[in-house]
């Protein structure tokens, strides 16, 4: 399988780039192909007015390395990880450009819009967050944005880890272990056991049968 790393930090040596590799590793071991990619080599500009932005055949004219981004490596993974650090209780303003021009790419005036629809279900969607407080409700609304784009989308977000951290690197001395479970989150991308009950949901009253064995694979 494909699967894409999505730094969002400024920072090429900090915490989201040590869980970035660990779940890269992870991917890679489970014998995935995994490309990482920095955002701040690629999204310099923000989503402007398509109408004055879009250039004489309707693309996108904002000069970066956003199209190749997101058309050669992103639209065609399997699987996508987001690591961002935590901004102001958001994701960084990067990766929002990121997001946020999926429209200029995604709208029905963009003249290769069938192509990158189709490509975005169904992916799987894995989430790194690292930041300095430990309180949950810091997280709260990113992980909530970020659930409502995967769901929008119609992919599967499979997991979130978050690691407490500031200075450089000082992630990997969070005893809750973000690198191990970021290293986990990548080698369990495509086998992670997604599910989404509802009341009337027909499941067993088991999750598991026995160690990483679903019940039943089918229920969503
Ligand atoms: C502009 C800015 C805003 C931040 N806002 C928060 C915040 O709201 N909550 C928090 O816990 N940490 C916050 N932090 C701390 C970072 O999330 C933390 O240092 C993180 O480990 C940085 O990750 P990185 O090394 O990948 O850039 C902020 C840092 C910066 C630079």
């Amino acid at each position: 399988m494909k699967v894409v790393v999505l730094n969002a930090s400024p920072r090429r040596d900090g915490n989201s780039a040590a869980m970035s590799a660990q779940a890269a590793l992870g991917a890679q071991r489970a014998g995935h192909e995994v490309d990482t990619f920095f955002l701040i080599d690629h999204v310099q500009g923000m989503l402007g007015d398509c109408r004055t932005c879009r250039d004489g055949e309707g693309r996108c004219s904002i000069g970066d390395g956003y199209e190749q981004l997101l058309t050669e490596h992103v639209a065609p993974a399997d699987a996508v990880i987001f690591a961002t650090p935590l901004h102001y209780y958001g994701m960084t303003a990067r990766l929002k450009a990121f997001i946020d021009r999926l429209f200029c790419y995604t709208a029905n005036s963009a003249p290769d819009a069938e192509r990158i629809l189709e490509s975005l279900p169904d992916k799987r969607v894995g989430l790194l967050i690292s930041c300095e407080e430990t309180y949950p409700g810091a997280t709260l609304g990113l992980l909530a944005q970020v659930q409502e784009f995967t769901r929008y989308n119609r992919q599967e977000l499979v997991g979130v880890v978050v690691g407490i951290s500031n200075s450089r690197g000082e992630v990997r001395h969070d005893p809750t272990r973000p690198l191990d479970r970021a290293y986990q989150l990548g080698q369990r991308l495509f086998e992670a056991h997604v599910t989404d009950y509802r009341f009337d949901t027909p499941r067993s009253n088991k999750v598991w049968l026995a160690d990483g064995v679903p019940a039943d694979p089918s229920v969503r």
